[in-house]
């Protein structure tokens, strides 16, 4: 069967690609444009490690097709930093030691700022809702809690 032909914008820049009707947007990105910052956990929607937004709506890209990505903005982990300007969610990740193996950290990052583009000023419950559909086996969540409640007083010059 003939491939689809799908035009997208991705991190603000225009991609064309050919996808087979069942490549998910994940494999979209990781095998064909390179991006494999977004990550593979569970393939099941699950585990929130292959977070991106999609017209600026928190998707995880395993359970969408990539055809369905056609005419669509798609935003990954790598369209967060500046160049060499790390995005604040990016720094009190670092500062915190948010992080261990790292797997997690892109979903939990493009999660976040998915909220905090609407809610600047979330409290933690909420914050804890949002990341409920982030799994991350080695932190303990807290300290990814703290660096995002960190960045959002930040971002909002308090
Ligand atoms: S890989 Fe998509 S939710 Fe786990
Ligand atoms: S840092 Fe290892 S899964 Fe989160």
């Amino acid at each position: 069967m003939a491939k689809h032909h799908v035009a997208a914008t991705v991190n603000d820049d225009a991609v064309e690609f050919l996808c087979e009707t069942e490549d998910t947007l994940l494999d979209v990105l990781r095998d064909q444009l390179g991006l494999t910052g977004t990550k593979e956990g569970c393939s099941t929607g699950d585990c929130g490690a292959c977070s991106v937004t999609v017209d600026g709506r928190l998707v995880c890209s395993c359970l969408m097709l990539g055809v369905e990505a056609n005419g669509k903005a798609v935003a990954t982990i790598e369209g967060m930093a500046q160049g060499d300007h790390l995005h604040p969610l990016q720094k009190k990740f670092i500062e915190h030691a948010a992080l261990q193996c790292g797997i997690c950290t892109p979903g939990f990052l493009v999660a976040a700022k998915a909220l905090l583009d609407k809610s600047p000023n979330p409290t933690e419950t909420e914050l804890r809702y949002w990341l409920a559909g982030n799994l991350c086996r080695c932190t303990g969540y807290d300290k990814i809690v703290r660096a995002v409640l960190d960045a959002a007083a930040e971002m909002r010059g308090a």
